[in-house]
């Protein structure tokens, strides 16, 4: 990976409406309509127990992460994308690694996300960096897209 760093975005941050003006284009560009937050990404930032972190390469953003601990107990990755160009180069890797280790801190007991099984190469990252197959949740995005729920049990 060339020089890149992991920043968490912080709402008072002079280069906030930057940053997220860059993560809406994505999201309307990588996410079907029904699965993007790019019409709500304001309001989920918002929310008390939610955070974002983002590659910053060179000023651009490579790439972005949102994650939210909603109970004492258990934590969720919302969103995980890095942008055609940027990937392959580890991006995905470290940003998913760097929001496990936010969840750590919360001292939760369980990490959980919900992924298209079609979505092969992030299904084969969550394996790489430990989640399991909970169960498959039919008609999670539509009528006609399940998703798998994974977990990761932090204490493992
Ligand atoms: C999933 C995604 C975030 C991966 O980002 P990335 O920066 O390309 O991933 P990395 O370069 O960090 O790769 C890390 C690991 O992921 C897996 N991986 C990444 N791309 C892959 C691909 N095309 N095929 C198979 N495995 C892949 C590999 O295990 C890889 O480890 P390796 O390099 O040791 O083989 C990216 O492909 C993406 O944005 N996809 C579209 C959005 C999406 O599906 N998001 C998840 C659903 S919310």
């Amino acid at each position: 990976m060339g020089s890149c760093a992991v920043v968490e975005l912080q709402r008072n941050a002079p280069k906030w409406s930057k940053v997220i003006d860059e993560i809406v284009r994505m999201e309307k560009k990588i996410f079907p309509k029904h699965e993007s937050l790019a019409r709500s990404f304001d309001e989920e930032l918002k929310r008390r127990n939610s955070g974002l972190l983002y590659s910053d390469v060179g000023g651009d953003v490579a790439g972005y992460v949102m994650y939210s601990w909603p109970s004492s107990l258990c934590a969720s990755i919302t969103k995980l994308a890095v942008k055609e160009g940027y990937r392959r180069q580890g991006h995905g890797e470290a940003l998913l690694d760097e929001a496990i280790k936010k969840c750590r801190t919360r001292s939760v007991q369980r990490i959980s996300l919900h992924v298209d099984p079609s979505r092969t190469p992030a299904m084969t990252l969550y394996k790489k960096l430990g989640f399991r197959i909970d169960d498959l949740i039919e008609g999670y995005y539509s009528p006609d897209r399940s998703a798998y729920r994974m977990y990761l049990d932090v204490d493992e």
